[in-house]
């Protein structure tokens, strides 16, 4: 079954089989030797996959303590994070213990984030049950809480030991989860794989199973590739932010009743139409990408002005100075940066939006 190596400050393994997770504690034992193991989740993903992952755990002789939060974005906060790492100490973590993070990207953003800062760093395991944790999230080292201000503010870079997806995980998946992790797949195929947006495009009723793999495989390859160049996000890696600059200002302004991938599904077409207008594309986008969003039915219609996205994205960390960057695809498979004036930034939306 296929692994994906991922070059960082840390080199690690991405292991994506159906049914992995049984082999959880076995996995472990390869990269690290822990007496203790803290398994984080949310009551959704716990009630479906935690006896399992602890049983795997627990056939290894490892001390399992498991931690369930509440569902859903709100999660990502500094009183989450403080839960955590409280836990930690009252249990008696050591440096050489592990915490496994399982469920979605909020659960590894935040589970890494403890890790990052627990006894100033103890190693965790990304166990990605999304299908946007697993093409996106659980790879590339970025954690983070969100502060009242924005998305993401409070964050460290701290690569997972390991990232263990067990892709029948998929098939429990609500279908606007599902659509959640297609966008951020389709993220990738625009700004660096022109194969991966032709499959997407052209494949008819494909087995659920094949199809993750498929697109997992290709949308790891491509962020793996520019984490592998740029880690720290100073440079290429910003790419992966295409249609996140006005897709976290949705996600904010909708006080997070917009799902992160849908958001990103709005900006990414909004970017890539308001690209195709200034002329700053090399071939229209905005087509092919709309005619990709909507096969896989993800509604990208954006309820809200661009005065109002544009002053939420202001606050974000992107921005440095008097510029802020955004990201436009230059054709399918081929992405840009582009630093504009933040005071262009409401027309760039418009020319986006209209
Ligand atoms: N660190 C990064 O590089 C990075 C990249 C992209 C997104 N993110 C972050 O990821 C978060 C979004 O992640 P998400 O979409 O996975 O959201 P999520 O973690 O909130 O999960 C979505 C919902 O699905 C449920 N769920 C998870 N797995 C399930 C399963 N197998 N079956 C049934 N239900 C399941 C969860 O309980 C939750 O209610 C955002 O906070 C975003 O900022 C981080």
């Amino acid at each position: 079954m296929p692994n994906l190596d991922i070059h960082a400050s840390k080199e690690y393994t991405m292991m994506v089989e159906p049914g992995i997770m049984d082999r959880l504690g076995e996995l472990v034992l390869r990269v690290a030797n822990p007496k203790k193991v803290c398994l984080v989740s949310d009551t959704n993903v716990s009630e479906l996959f935690a006896e399992k992952a602890t049983r795997s755990l627990q056939k290894e002789g490892f001390d399992v303590n498991v931690l369930i939060l509440a569902p859903g974005e709100g999660t990502k906060s500094m009183s989450s994070l403080n839960r955590i790492l409280e836990f930690l100490a009252e249990h008696e973590y050591t440096r050489s213990d592990i915490l496994v993070a399982l469920g979605g990207g909020v659960i590894g953003d935040l589970t890494g984030f403890a890790a990052a800062t627990y006894l100033r760093g103890i190693p965790f395991i990304q166990v990605p049950t999304t299908l946007l944790a697993a093409v996106d999230a659980s790879i590339g080292g970025k954690t983070a809480i969100n502060l009242k201000a924005g998305k993401n503010l409070a964050g460290a870079f701290w690569q997972p030991s390991l990232v263990l997806f067990d892709v029948d995980t998929v098939l429990e998946l609500p279908e606007e989860q599902f659509k959640d992790g297609i966008s951020e797949i389709i993220k990738s195929a625009v700004i660096g794989d022109a194969k991966l947006f032709d499959y997407l495009q052209t494949v008819e009723n494909p087995k659920i199973i094949d199809f993750t793999m498929e697109c997992v495989m290709g949308a790891v390859k491509v962020k793996r590739d520019l984490v592998a160049k740029d880690e720290r996000d100073t440079g290429m890696r910003k790419l992966l932010n295409f249609g996140h600059t006005m897709g976290h200002a949705i996600e904010l302004v909708s006080d997070y009743k917009i799902s992160h991938g849908r958001a990103v599904a709005i900006g990414m077409l909004a970017c890539a139409k308001a690209a195709d207008k200034m002329g700053w594309s090399n071939r229209d986008c905005a087509i092919p990408i709309w005619q990709v969003i909507d096969k896989y039915g993800i509604d990208a219609k954006c309820p809200f002005d661009p005065h109002q996205l544009a002053a939420a994205a202001l606050n974000d960390k992107k921005r440095s100075g008097d510029n802020i960057s955004i990201v436009i695809p230059l054709e399918i498979g081929m992405g840009a940066i582009m630093d504009i004036p933040v005071h262009e930034l409401e027309e760039f939306f418009r020319a986006g939006l209209e």
